[in-house]
């Protein structure tokens, strides 16, 4: 890594702020350099302070908090994982998705998209992030489920989207049935959302792991 930051003259982000402001440059252009950013966010070192107030932690479900909207080509979101909570097995919309983890750790299982309904998933790999850790998912390379592995500490990550994106497909492990999920806030720039009857109760059915923010449509 040290050779590319030296090759792509990388100024180290030294606080949250300095990792957006460098993000805002690396979106400038119309091409986004995987690589670039990936780098860019394992630089940055977390500190608690900079990012706490948009890590609002809910008992039943994990949560996802929009921290910076970016100049609409991405956007940025802190994810608070409660002890053991998870995501649903989930695609990205054809976005690029970048996930750094800021405390605790994540665990993220990769599965080969179902190639016919009915049949359980193939899950194709496991990986462990460790704070400060950077992980990268795009839908060419399959879907993914993220969890907090661990019952006695919390865990939040911050994730860019690129271009950001209101919905995404939600999959039966054990069907590889899928459906379209809107993805909502609990909170926005540190506030939390206003409440929705709809969504909330939604999420109050879904609860729990099956959760991930994501709202079924039609539903
Ligand atoms: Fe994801």
């Amino acid at each position: 890594m040290e050779d590319f930051v030296a090759s792509k003259n990388i100024k180290i982000p030294q606080t949250l702020d300095d990792l957006i402001a460098g993000l805002y440059e690396a979106f400038s252009s119309d091409r986004v350099n995987v690589d670039y950013v990936h780098t860019l966010m394992s630089l940055y070192k977390s500190n608690p302070t900079e990012w706490k107030k948009f890590a609002k932690f809910d008992p039943h479900r994990y949560t996802r908090n929009l921290a910076d909207g970016g100049n609409g080509k991405f956007n940025l979101i802190v994810l608070c994982w409660g002890e053991g909570q998870g995501s649903s097995i989930h695609s990205h919309a054809d976005a690029h998705c970048f996930m750094k983890v800021l405390d605790g750790q994540l665990k993220e299982s990769l599965y080969d998209w179902p190639e016919e309904e009915g049949q359980h998933m193939h899950k194709k790999a496991e990986n462990i992030y460790k704070k400060n850790g950077v992980a990268y998912i795009n839908d060419s390379l399959g879907l993914h489920r993220i969890e907090n592995p661990s019952h006695s500490d919390t865990a939040v990550s911050l994730h860019l989207y690129c271009p950001a994106f209101d919905m995404c497909q939600c999959f039966d492990e054990r069907t590889g049935h899928k459906h379209n999920s809107r993805v909502t806030f609990y909170s926005k720039y540190g506030e939390r959302t206003p409440f929705c009857k709809f969504t909330d109760a939604v999420n109050d059915v879904m609860g729990g792991y099956t959760y991930d923010g994501h709202v079924p449509e039609n539903n």
